[in-house]
């Protein structure tokens, strides 16, 4: 195991990512984690934030350094979501979904983000930032979103958490390649959050709207347009237009 060796903790960060991406022009091992308490620029996928009342979740950032190229990685993120709702349902006994490509849902609410950012100058790194509501209060939570704590009705552990998140993302970091292993897949499949229905992707100014039809084995997103299907690889997922008189 290499993911979360070591860790290195922080009371307050403006962003773990910040921290991690110097850390790794510094030279810092493939592994390394960056943990924090608070974070007072914390960072979300397509230019959001990421807010979080102090030590009520779990943030934190880890360097990867693939000895493949970095286009090589496009099924890590949909295998970490998947990672982090098998942990999730273990630890509140609760359904968990996934929001493609990998916010984790728990009765349609978010409890968990994941944001991959990479460089390649001077050497290819990713680094993969999770936050994770765990005990957050749903006063302190933003509309659409939930914690472990709130789901489950009883208090979850952040230690054994976060030790159980690290060795699931070093399970997906072996997973890597160009196609999900079939078992994955099914599992991917069977937790989609809205498949079947209508939805909207809108990735850098396009939009798609049809009929979401599941995961191609790459990663991408399978939706039915005007009778087409349409593989789309990254953007942001949302429930279509709804059609009056029908349930979606
Ligand atoms: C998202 O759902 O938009 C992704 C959220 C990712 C948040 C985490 S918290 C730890 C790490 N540091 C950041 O600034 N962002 C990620």
């Amino acid at each position: 195991m290499t993911i979360g060796r070591p860790v290195l903790r922080f009371q307050s960060v403006a962003s773990t990512q910040d921290i991690v991406f110097r850390l790794a022009e510094l030279g810092a091992a493939h592994g390394t984690t960056v943990r924090a308490e608070y974070q007072t620029a914390g960072r979300g996928r397509q230019g959001r934030r990421w807010d979080s009342p102090p030590s009520t979740s779990l943030m934190f950032s880890v360097l990867l350094r693939p000895t493949c190229g970095l286009h090589e990685l496009g099924t890590f993120s949909l295998l970490i979501g998947n990672a982090l709702a098998d942990v999730f349902a273990r630890y509140t006994q609760r359904p968990v979904a996934l929001k493609w490509p990998n916010d984790v849902l728990i009765d349609g609410q978010k409890c968990s983000g994941v944001l991959i950012q990479t460089r390649t100058s001077p050497e290819p790194v990713a680094v993969v930032g999770i936050g994770i509501n765990v005990s957050t209060s749903l006063d302190h939570l933003p509309a659409g979103a939930t914690s472990l704590n709130v789901a489950s009705g009883k208090p979850v552990d952040r230690e054994s958490l976060f030790r159980a998140c690290t060795d699931a993302l070093e399970r997906s970091w072996n997973q890597v390649g160009l196609e999900l292993p079939r078992d994955v897949h099914r599992a991917i499949e069977n937790r989609l959050w809205l498949k079947g229905q209508i939805v909207a992707v809108r990735d850098a100014g396009a939009e798609y709207r049809g009929q979401l039809i599941g995961i191609d084995p790459a990663g991408g997103l399978t939706l039915s347009i005007d009778g087409e299907s349409k593989t789309i690889v990254s953007g942001e997922l949302t429930r279509g237009p709804r059609v009056i008189g029908a349930e979606n």
